[in-house]
């Protein structure tokens, strides 16, 4: 076996650290948020994931800014205490690439990339109404996480899913089929994989 300490990738021959490769494919939360004024804001998230099912939680992972002031993304949850996971189909990935353009803040990344809004039930952020699904989310806490690069940070985002919606062309008989939206996710380097078949197993108990 190859062993390397992370950032020490180098010493065995890896141009780049391959942490992100091995722990993939992740999904891509794609977060849309509203600031204190109101202004949409949209941008992907790949360290992101759900956490626990009764209640259901996701989490995403956000740096900062060089100078550690916050993402949009982090600032607008945090001020506002909600947020929206729009799930990345494989039809809305060059527009989910869009968005992660770092604009000024204010900025509305969603009319840039040509997406279209439409209202969330119970949080103020508008979902990507093309997304095949979209997790209302209310705003649990922050972790702060190790940082190497100091004054940038990292974040942990908790936030409790309260509301979901499905696009019903994805419900055959009760139950979703991924393989009609095809989920983007994220694997190493620039690297991206779809969901285009899947199996099942029945637990041994
Ligand atoms: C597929 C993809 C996944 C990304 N995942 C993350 C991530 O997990 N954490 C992060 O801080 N930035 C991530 N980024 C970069 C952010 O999307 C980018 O910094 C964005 O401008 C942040 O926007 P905001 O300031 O509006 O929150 C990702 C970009 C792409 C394209």
């Amino acid at each position: 076996m190859i062993f390397y300490e992370p950032g020490r990738h180098k010493d065995q021959g890896f141009r780049h650290d391959p942490f992100k490769a091995f722990v993939s494919p992740r999904p891509i939360g794609w977060i849309s948020t509203v600031d204190a004024d109101g202004r949409t804001n949209l941008a992907p998230y790949s360290f992101f994931n759900a956490m626990s099912f009764l209640p259901p939680v996701v989490v995403f992972g956000t740096g900062t800014k060089p100078d550690g002031s916050p993402k949009d993304s982090q600032r607008n949850v945090e001020a506002t205490g909600e947020f929206v996971c729009n799930i990345v189909s494989e039809a809305l990935k060059e527009q989910m690439n869009e968005t992660s353009a770092h604009l000024p803040h204010g900025d509305d990344e969603m009319a840039k990339a040509g997406l279209r809004g439409a209202a969330c039930q119970k949080v103020r952020p508008l979902r990507v109404a093309a997304a095949p699904v979209a997790l209302e989310c209310r705003y649990l806490e922050t972790v702060k996480l190790p940082s190497w690069n100091e004054p940038a940070g990292n974040y942990a985002i908790f936030g409790e899913v309260i509301g979901v919606h499905v696009d019903p062309a994805i419900v055959e008989d009760g139950l979703v089929d991924v393989t009609r939206y095809r989920p983007v996710s994220r694997l190493g380097y620039f690297d991206y994989a779809t969901v285009t078949e899947v199996f099942q197993m029945m637990r041994p108990d």
